[in-house]
Protein backbone atom coordinates (compact mmCIF):
# COMPACT_ATOMS: atom_id res chain seq x y z
CA UNK A 1 0.00 0.00 0.00
CA UNK A 2 0.69 3.55 -0.63
CA UNK A 3 1.98 4.13 3.01
CA UNK A 4 4.59 1.31 3.41
CA UNK A 5 5.75 2.44 0.12
CA UNK A 6 6.68 6.16 1.29
CA UNK A 7 8.32 4.57 3.86
CA UNK A 8 10.51 2.35 1.87
CA UNK A 9 11.23 4.93 -0.07
CA UNK A 10 12.22 7.17 2.63
CA UNK A 11 14.47 4.18 4.06
CA UNK A 12 16.20 4.30 0.84
CA UNK A 13 16.64 7.73 1.01
CA UNK A 14 18.53 7.82 4.06
CA UNK A 15 20.43 4.70 3.52
CA UNK A 16 21.97 6.48 0.62
CA UNK A 17 22.81 9.95 2.64
CA UNK A 18 25.43 7.72 4.62
CA UNK A 19 27.14 6.36 1.27
CA UNK A 20 30.32 7.44 -0.01
CA UNK A 21 30.20 10.36 -2.95
CA UNK A 22 31.55 11.69 -5.62
CA UNK A 23 31.42 14.59 -8.29
CA UNK A 24 28.84 13.87 -10.57
CA UNK A 25 28.64 14.50 -14.39
CA UNK A 26 25.89 17.51 -13.88
CA UNK A 27 24.17 18.93 -10.89
CA UNK A 28 23.87 15.06 -9.28
CA UNK A 29 26.56 13.82 -6.84
CA UNK A 30 27.42 10.11 -7.61
CA UNK A 31 26.99 7.66 -4.19
CA UNK A 32 28.53 4.27 -3.99
CA UNK A 33 26.48 1.57 -3.52
CA UNK A 34 27.56 -2.20 -3.46
CA UNK A 35 30.68 -1.01 -5.22
CA UNK A 36 29.28 0.99 -8.00
CA UNK A 37 28.48 4.86 -8.54
CA UNK A 38 24.90 5.83 -9.02
CA UNK A 39 22.97 9.40 -8.89
CA UNK A 40 20.48 9.37 -6.08
CA UNK A 41 16.85 9.15 -7.92
CA UNK A 42 18.55 6.06 -10.40
CA UNK A 43 19.92 4.64 -7.21
CA UNK A 44 16.76 5.16 -5.23
CA UNK A 45 15.61 2.95 -8.14
CA UNK A 46 17.69 0.02 -7.77
CA UNK A 47 17.18 -0.32 -4.28
CA UNK A 48 13.51 -0.14 -5.02
CA UNK A 49 13.42 -2.61 -7.66
CA UNK A 50 15.96 -5.01 -5.32
CA UNK A 51 13.69 -4.93 -2.47
CA UNK A 52 10.38 -5.20 -4.96
CA UNK A 53 10.90 -6.63 -8.46
CA UNK A 54 9.58 -9.87 -8.61
CA UNK A 55 11.21 -12.16 -11.85
CA UNK A 56 8.96 -14.51 -13.72
CA UNK A 57 11.39 -16.36 -15.61
CA UNK A 58 9.87 -15.52 -18.86
CA UNK A 59 10.94 -12.08 -18.51
CA UNK A 60 13.53 -10.69 -20.83
CA UNK A 61 16.31 -8.26 -20.41
CA UNK A 62 18.61 -5.92 -21.85
CA UNK A 63 20.94 -4.97 -19.85
CA UNK A 64 24.02 -2.10 -20.31
CA UNK A 65 26.14 0.24 -19.18
CA UNK A 66 24.70 4.13 -20.07
CA UNK A 67 25.88 5.03 -23.84
CA UNK A 68 26.57 1.57 -25.11
CA UNK A 69 23.82 1.14 -27.53
CA UNK A 70 20.95 0.69 -24.81
CA UNK A 71 18.25 2.70 -26.78
CA UNK A 72 19.27 0.39 -30.23
CA UNK A 73 19.26 -2.94 -28.88
CA UNK A 74 15.29 -1.57 -26.94
CA UNK A 75 13.98 -1.04 -30.39
CA UNK A 76 15.73 -4.22 -31.63
CA UNK A 77 14.69 -6.87 -28.73
CA UNK A 78 10.67 -5.35 -28.73
CA UNK A 79 10.66 -5.76 -32.80
CA UNK A 80 11.96 -8.93 -32.27
CA UNK A 81 10.04 -10.10 -29.84
CA UNK A 82 6.60 -8.61 -30.83
CA UNK A 83 7.11 -9.15 -34.61
CA UNK A 84 4.10 -11.06 -35.27
CA UNK A 85 1.57 -8.65 -33.38
CA UNK A 86 2.21 -5.28 -35.38
CA UNK A 87 2.77 -4.78 -39.33
CA UNK A 88 6.32 -2.70 -39.99
CA UNK A 89 4.23 -0.02 -41.92
CA UNK A 90 2.20 0.81 -38.53
CA UNK A 91 4.97 0.28 -35.98
CA UNK A 92 4.68 1.32 -32.51
CA UNK A 93 8.73 2.03 -33.19
CA UNK A 94 7.46 4.49 -35.08
CA UNK A 95 5.76 6.60 -32.94
CA UNK A 96 6.76 5.55 -29.32
CA UNK A 97 10.84 5.86 -28.29
CA UNK A 98 12.43 2.11 -27.83
CA UNK A 99 12.65 3.65 -24.04
CA UNK A 100 9.30 3.39 -23.65
CA UNK A 101 8.82 0.04 -25.27
CA UNK A 102 11.74 -1.91 -23.12
CA UNK A 103 11.58 0.40 -19.73
CA UNK A 104 14.36 0.37 -17.62
CA UNK A 105 13.56 -0.99 -14.21
CA UNK A 106 15.97 1.92 -12.33
CA UNK A 107 14.91 4.92 -14.61
CA UNK A 108 11.54 4.16 -15.63
CA UNK A 109 9.32 1.80 -13.17
CA UNK A 110 10.89 2.10 -9.62
CA UNK A 111 12.63 5.57 -9.55
CA UNK A 112 9.43 7.69 -9.46
CA UNK A 113 8.07 7.84 -6.22
CA UNK A 114 5.87 4.46 -5.73
CA UNK A 115 6.82 0.52 -6.12
CA UNK A 116 4.85 -0.24 -9.41
CA UNK A 117 2.51 -3.23 -10.14
CA UNK A 118 4.35 -5.38 -12.75
CA UNK A 119 2.03 -8.23 -12.37
CA UNK A 120 -0.50 -6.98 -14.68
CA UNK A 121 1.96 -6.86 -18.05
CA UNK A 122 1.30 -9.97 -20.10
CA UNK A 123 4.35 -12.12 -20.73
CA UNK A 124 7.12 -11.82 -21.92
CA UNK A 125 7.80 -8.75 -20.09
CA UNK A 126 10.35 -6.74 -21.71
CA UNK A 127 12.72 -5.06 -19.45
CA UNK A 128 15.88 -2.68 -19.87
CA UNK A 129 18.15 -2.21 -16.80
CA UNK A 130 21.69 -0.37 -16.19
CA UNK A 131 21.96 -2.24 -13.22
CA UNK A 132 25.51 -3.70 -12.41
CA UNK A 133 25.31 -7.84 -12.31
CA UNK A 134 26.26 -7.77 -9.10
CA UNK A 135 22.95 -5.52 -8.50
CA UNK A 136 20.02 -7.32 -10.08
CA UNK A 137 17.13 -8.18 -7.99
CA UNK A 138 18.10 -11.27 -7.03
CA UNK A 139 14.60 -13.05 -8.55
CA UNK A 140 16.58 -12.19 -11.72
CA UNK A 141 19.13 -14.58 -11.16
CA UNK A 142 16.75 -17.05 -9.35
CA UNK A 143 14.56 -17.48 -12.27
CA UNK A 144 17.38 -17.82 -14.46
CA UNK A 145 16.11 -15.05 -16.80
CA UNK A 146 17.18 -14.07 -20.45
CA UNK A 147 20.08 -11.70 -19.88
CA UNK A 148 21.08 -9.68 -22.91
CA UNK A 149 24.16 -7.54 -22.23
CA UNK A 150 25.27 -4.65 -24.88
CA UNK A 151 28.83 -3.30 -24.67
CA UNK A 152 31.21 -1.19 -26.21
CA UNK A 153 34.72 -0.06 -26.66
CA UNK A 154 35.41 2.07 -23.81
CA UNK A 155 36.85 5.11 -26.61
CA UNK A 156 33.50 5.79 -27.92
CA UNK A 157 31.52 4.88 -25.02
CA UNK A 158 33.28 7.68 -23.00
CA UNK A 159 33.07 10.36 -25.82
CA UNK A 160 29.24 9.08 -26.19
CA UNK A 161 29.04 9.67 -22.28
CA UNK A 162 30.37 13.10 -22.77
CA UNK A 163 28.51 14.64 -25.02
CA UNK A 164 25.53 13.31 -23.73
CA UNK A 165 26.12 14.97 -20.26
CA UNK A 166 26.84 18.31 -21.98
CA UNK A 167 23.34 18.15 -23.70
CA UNK A 168 21.62 17.97 -20.38
CA UNK A 169 24.12 20.30 -18.84
CA UNK A 170 23.29 23.10 -21.23
CA UNK A 171 19.34 22.00 -22.55
CA UNK A 172 18.01 20.96 -19.21
CA UNK A 173 20.46 22.64 -16.39
CA UNK A 174 21.57 25.75 -18.29
CA UNK A 175 25.72 24.52 -17.07
CA UNK A 176 28.43 25.19 -18.89
CA UNK A 177 29.96 22.32 -20.81
CA UNK A 178 32.34 19.95 -18.84
CA UNK A 179 36.16 19.96 -19.74
CA UNK A 180 36.95 16.65 -21.99
CA UNK A 181 39.96 16.11 -19.64
CA UNK A 182 37.97 16.77 -16.64
CA UNK A 183 35.28 13.80 -17.90
CA UNK A 184 37.74 11.71 -18.69
CA UNK A 185 39.93 12.15 -15.42
CA UNK A 186 36.12 10.89 -14.38
CA UNK A 187 36.03 8.20 -16.39
CA UNK A 188 38.96 6.53 -15.75
CA UNK A 189 38.59 6.57 -11.82
CA UNK A 190 35.44 4.90 -12.56
CA UNK A 191 33.01 7.75 -11.38
CA UNK A 192 30.73 7.21 -14.19
CA UNK A 193 26.97 6.53 -13.59
CA UNK A 194 26.22 2.83 -13.18
CA UNK A 195 30.34 3.10 -13.51
CA UNK A 196 33.11 2.30 -12.78
CA UNK A 197 32.26 0.69 -16.92
CA UNK A 198 35.00 -1.76 -17.13
CA UNK A 199 33.87 -3.03 -13.63
CA UNK A 200 30.43 -3.11 -15.12
CA UNK A 201 31.18 -4.68 -18.54
CA UNK A 202 33.85 -7.32 -16.86
CA UNK A 203 31.43 -8.65 -14.59
CA UNK A 204 28.41 -9.56 -17.53
CA UNK A 205 31.41 -11.05 -19.49
CA UNK A 206 32.18 -13.34 -17.08
CA UNK A 207 28.81 -14.36 -16.42
CA UNK A 208 28.07 -15.29 -20.23
CA UNK A 209 30.92 -16.71 -19.88
CA UNK A 210 29.64 -18.90 -17.37
CA UNK A 211 25.98 -18.97 -18.08
CA UNK A 212 25.48 -18.62 -22.25
CA UNK A 213 21.95 -19.92 -22.31
CA UNK A 214 21.31 -16.86 -19.63
CA UNK A 215 23.29 -14.02 -20.39
CA UNK A 216 24.38 -12.54 -23.76
CA UNK A 217 27.21 -10.58 -24.76
CA UNK A 218 26.64 -8.42 -27.46
CA UNK A 219 29.07 -5.61 -28.50
CA UNK A 220 27.87 -2.52 -30.10
CA UNK A 221 30.87 -3.00 -32.90
CA UNK A 222 30.39 -6.68 -34.05
CA UNK A 223 26.42 -5.46 -34.46
CA UNK A 224 27.61 -2.63 -36.77
CA UNK A 225 29.56 -4.83 -38.63
CA UNK A 226 27.75 -7.94 -39.06
CA UNK A 227 23.92 -6.74 -38.38
CA UNK A 228 22.03 -9.45 -39.71
CA UNK A 229 24.28 -11.94 -38.06
CA UNK A 230 23.99 -10.61 -34.58
CA UNK A 231 20.13 -10.13 -35.61
CA UNK A 232 19.55 -13.58 -35.61
CA UNK A 233 21.79 -14.96 -32.53
CA UNK A 234 19.80 -12.38 -30.75
CA UNK A 235 16.56 -13.91 -31.87
CA UNK A 236 17.49 -17.12 -31.55
CA UNK A 237 18.71 -16.51 -27.83
CA UNK A 238 15.31 -14.91 -27.09
CA UNK A 239 13.42 -17.76 -27.98
CA UNK A 240 12.22 -15.73 -30.94
CA UNK A 241 14.47 -17.43 -34.54
CA UNK A 242 13.40 -16.44 -37.35
CA UNK A 243 12.34 -18.88 -39.51
CA UNK A 244 13.83 -19.93 -43.25
CA UNK A 245 10.61 -18.38 -44.38
CA UNK A 246 10.38 -14.81 -42.50
CA UNK A 247 14.40 -14.76 -43.39
CA UNK A 248 13.24 -14.93 -47.20
CA UNK A 249 10.69 -12.29 -46.76
CA UNK A 250 13.31 -10.06 -45.67
CA UNK A 251 11.81 -9.74 -41.98
CA UNK A 252 15.45 -9.45 -40.48
CA UNK A 253 16.30 -6.68 -43.04
CA UNK A 254 13.06 -5.13 -42.35
CA UNK A 255 13.74 -4.92 -38.26
CA UNK A 256 17.52 -4.04 -39.19
CA UNK A 257 16.04 -0.91 -40.79
CA UNK A 258 13.02 0.08 -38.87
CA UNK A 259 15.67 0.27 -35.76
CA UNK A 260 18.39 1.63 -37.90
CA UNK A 261 20.28 5.19 -36.30
CA UNK A 262 18.91 6.87 -39.94
CA UNK A 263 15.41 5.34 -39.38
CA UNK A 264 14.65 6.04 -35.52
CA UNK A 265 16.80 9.34 -35.09
CA UNK A 266 14.42 10.51 -37.94
CA UNK A 267 11.43 10.07 -36.35
CA UNK A 268 9.23 13.04 -34.94
CA UNK A 269 8.94 11.28 -31.22
CA UNK A 270 12.90 10.71 -31.16
CA UNK A 271 13.40 14.55 -32.47
CA UNK A 272 11.11 16.56 -30.41
CA UNK A 273 9.40 14.34 -27.93
CA UNK A 274 10.46 14.68 -24.07
CA UNK A 275 9.86 12.49 -20.88
CA UNK A 276 7.39 14.05 -18.30
CA UNK A 277 10.80 15.04 -16.44
CA UNK A 278 11.49 17.10 -19.38
CA UNK A 279 14.30 14.69 -20.40
CA UNK A 280 14.20 14.69 -24.67
CA UNK A 281 14.71 11.81 -26.52
CA UNK A 282 16.72 13.33 -28.93
CA UNK A 283 19.64 12.98 -26.54
CA UNK A 284 20.02 9.42 -27.25
CA UNK A 285 20.88 9.64 -30.90
CA UNK A 286 23.77 11.94 -31.55
CA UNK A 287 25.85 9.96 -34.42
CA UNK A 288 25.45 6.31 -34.07
CA UNK A 289 29.38 5.70 -35.40
CA UNK A 290 31.91 3.32 -34.46
CA UNK A 291 35.21 4.95 -33.96
CA UNK A 292 34.51 8.64 -32.97
CA UNK A 293 37.26 8.70 -30.21
CA UNK A 294 39.15 9.50 -32.80
CA UNK A 295 38.45 13.09 -33.25
CA UNK A 296 38.91 13.79 -29.85
CA UNK A 297 41.66 11.21 -28.19
CA UNK A 298 45.11 12.61 -28.03
CA UNK A 299 47.57 9.81 -27.91
CA UNK A 300 48.34 10.43 -24.02
CA UNK A 301 44.26 9.41 -23.52
CA UNK A 302 44.67 6.24 -25.68
CA UNK A 303 47.96 5.11 -23.54
CA UNK A 304 45.91 5.96 -20.25
CA UNK A 305 42.55 4.35 -21.19
CA UNK A 306 44.53 1.19 -23.07
CA UNK A 307 46.39 0.88 -20.17
CA UNK A 308 43.92 0.90 -17.53
CA UNK A 309 41.65 -1.57 -19.82
CA UNK A 310 44.18 -3.84 -20.41
CA UNK A 311 44.96 -4.22 -16.65
CA UNK A 312 41.89 -4.59 -15.66
CA UNK A 313 40.69 -7.74 -18.69
CA UNK A 314 43.54 -9.47 -18.03
CA UNK A 315 43.27 -13.10 -18.35
CA UNK A 316 39.28 -12.68 -18.96
CA UNK A 317 39.33 -13.06 -22.88
CA UNK A 318 37.80 -9.58 -23.22
CA UNK A 319 38.83 -7.07 -25.79
CA UNK A 320 38.20 -4.51 -27.68
P1 LIG B 1 27.01 8.20 -30.03
O1 LIG B 1 26.95 9.22 -28.94
O2 LIG B 1 28.40 7.67 -30.22
O3 LIG B 1 26.40 8.64 -31.30
P2 LIG B 1 22.52 4.50 -25.22
O4 LIG B 1 21.31 4.22 -26.01
O5 LIG B 1 23.02 3.33 -24.43
O6 LIG B 1 22.38 5.74 -24.42
O7 LIG B 1 23.69 4.75 -26.27
C1 LIG B 1 23.72 5.91 -27.04
C2 LIG B 1 24.63 5.73 -28.23
O8 LIG B 1 24.00 4.84 -29.18
C3 LIG B 1 24.85 7.04 -28.96
O9 LIG B 1 26.15 6.93 -29.54
C4 LIG B 1 23.74 6.99 -30.01
O10 LIG B 1 23.92 7.85 -31.09
C5 LIG B 1 23.81 5.53 -30.42
N1 LIG B 1 22.58 5.04 -31.04
C6 LIG B 1 21.30 5.39 -30.73
N2 LIG B 1 20.43 4.74 -31.53
C7 LIG B 1 21.16 3.98 -32.37
C8 LIG B 1 20.81 3.09 -33.44
N3 LIG B 1 19.57 2.90 -33.78
N4 LIG B 1 21.82 2.46 -34.07
C9 LIG B 1 23.11 2.67 -33.71
N5 LIG B 1 23.50 3.50 -32.72
C10 LIG B 1 22.54 4.15 -32.05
Amino acid sequence: NEEEDQRSLQKYREIFSTLPTEKGWETEHLFLYQGFWHILPLGMGVMAAQNHFKASSSDLFLASSPKTGSTWLQGLIFAVVTRDLHPFAQHPLLTVNPSDLVPSLEIKLYSSNQIPDLDVLPAPRLFATHMPYTSLPESIIECRCRIVYICRNPRDTFISMWHFFNKIRSNMLKMPQLPLEEGFDMFCKGATPFGPFLDHVLAYWKESLEKPQTILFLKYEEFQARPSDQLKKLAEFLGYPFSLEEEKEGVVEEIQKLCSFDNLSNLEVNKTGRTPNGFGYSALFRKGNVGDWENYFTAAMVEKLDQITTQKFHGSGLAF
